[in-house]
């Protein structure tokens, strides 16, 4: 399956990892429908690692944990489906997923038949276990190919962390979206490590296959499997809008269940799932590090014709940005600027001078939806 901007849901790692079962991820897709996330675009609801027995049934079948999922999987498939939804799963390409539960391989023709009997329309695939002498390339491909011969629109997660150069090879795997970094923590140092790891490997991401920059850990406060310190509102405010200016997926970790209204409008910011979800699907650049590359400038053209521009502060102090607009295509000779607004705010913003200005406190962003307009 092809999807033409960032697949967005929710995932049950980043909160409740093993503490998985039917009645949460029924209770979480109501959250989902009933706090409006399902209506800002959130539609996948994926079962990470941790769902199934130990060891397969003896007809070498996936066999879902009958105590977390009595009704087994087709009817949480067709809870989900009822409710407008979209059902993920999760399988590793070695012989065990990370937790130790059995993996795909050398199965992969026939757990791309179970999902599709059980009505997956998502699969996150891990890189744990790989087999001595096997390329994990082999076994993406593998599974690329199993998926697209199943007999269902499934849409392929590569999970790969950035490992084995898989920027080089991911785009011949029909995988739609690939992990570009190791796991993320719920700190502010994991945000800014998983932001940096982008820089160079943006060029390999976009409509086809999108870097995965892990899934969101916006609310989460410090509660549940990555929970550790947490982060401020601000620090979440920048995570999520790097997250979308990036064309990362955006998959939601927090109990959604149990959302404050910050972390609500945080994820629900339709300004910003608008530039993630830009149709157009132009790829999002730096345009330069002020001062430091801790300073990152990022742009994103959009469909319309606007321009997002991103102003990431991951210093300690404040920063004082101005961005020459001839760096975003706007050119003093054109008789142009531009205008906006910070889409956190609402606050409007105007380039002056050829130049436009920004005060940015510590650890926080500011997010403009740019258009042009005449320069008198
Ligand atoms: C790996 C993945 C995580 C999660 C766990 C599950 O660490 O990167 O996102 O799926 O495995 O065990």
């Amino acid at each position: 399956m092809v999807k033409n901007t960032p697949p967005m849901g929710w995932n049950t790692w980043n909160t409740f990892a093993k503490d998985i079962n039917e009645e949460l991820i029924l209770q979480s897709a109501d959250a989902l429908i009933a706090t409006g996330l399902k209506d800002a675009g959130y539609q996948y609801v994926v079962i990470d690692d941790c769902w199934a027995l130990r060891e397969r049934g003896k007809d070498g079948k996936l066999v879902p944990d009958p105590e977390k999922f009595p009704h087994g999987m087709k009817y949480v498939a067709d809870e989900l489906h009822r409710r407008g939804l979209k059902f993920g799963m999760y399988s590793c390409c070695g012989a065990m997923t990370c937790a130790e539960y059995p993996g795909s391989l050398n199965r992969e023709y026939q757990d791309a038949k179970t999902f599709a009997r059980w009505g997956v329309d998502f699969l996150k695939y891990d890189y744990c276990f790989k087999p001595a002498g096997l390329e994990g390339k082999t076994l993406y491909r593998r599974m690329g190919l199993a998926l697209a011969n199943c007999g269902r629109d499934i849409l392929f997660s590569g999970c790969s962390w950035g490992a084995d150069n898989t920027h080089e090879w991911i785009g011949t795997t029909g995988a739609n979206a690939w992990r570009s970094t190791p796991d993320i923590f719920d700190t502010f140092d994991s945000v800014k490590d998983l932001i940096k790891r982008q820089y160079n490997i943006l060029p390999y991401g976009g409509v086809g296959c999108f870097n995965d920059m892990d899934m969101l850990i916006v609310g989460m406060h410090g509660r549940g499997n990555v929970g550790l310190k947490g982060c401020t509102d601000d620090e979440y405010r920048l995570h999520f809008a790097a997250w979308c200016l990036l064309a990362s997926p955006l998959m939601i970790g927090c109990d959604i269940r149990d959302m404050d209204e910050t972390t609500r409008s945080v994820l629900m910011n339709r300004d910003l799932i608008a530039i993630s979800q830009d149709a157009r699907g132009n790829r999002p650049y730096i345009t330069r590090f002020f001062d430091c590359d801790d300073l990152p400038i990022v742009v994103r053209a959009l469909g319309n014709g606007d321009i997002a521009l991103g102003l990431f502060n991951m210093t300690d102090g404040d920063a004082n940005f101005w961005v020459p607009v001839d760096d975003l295509g706007v050119p003093e000779f054109s008789g142009k600027r531009l205008r906006g607004k910070e889409l956190y705010t609402g606050r409007e913003i105007a380039s002056q001078n050829a130049l436009l200005r920004d005060k940015v406190p510590p650890h926080a962003c500011a997010v403009y939806r740019l258009h042009l307009v005449d320069a008198k």
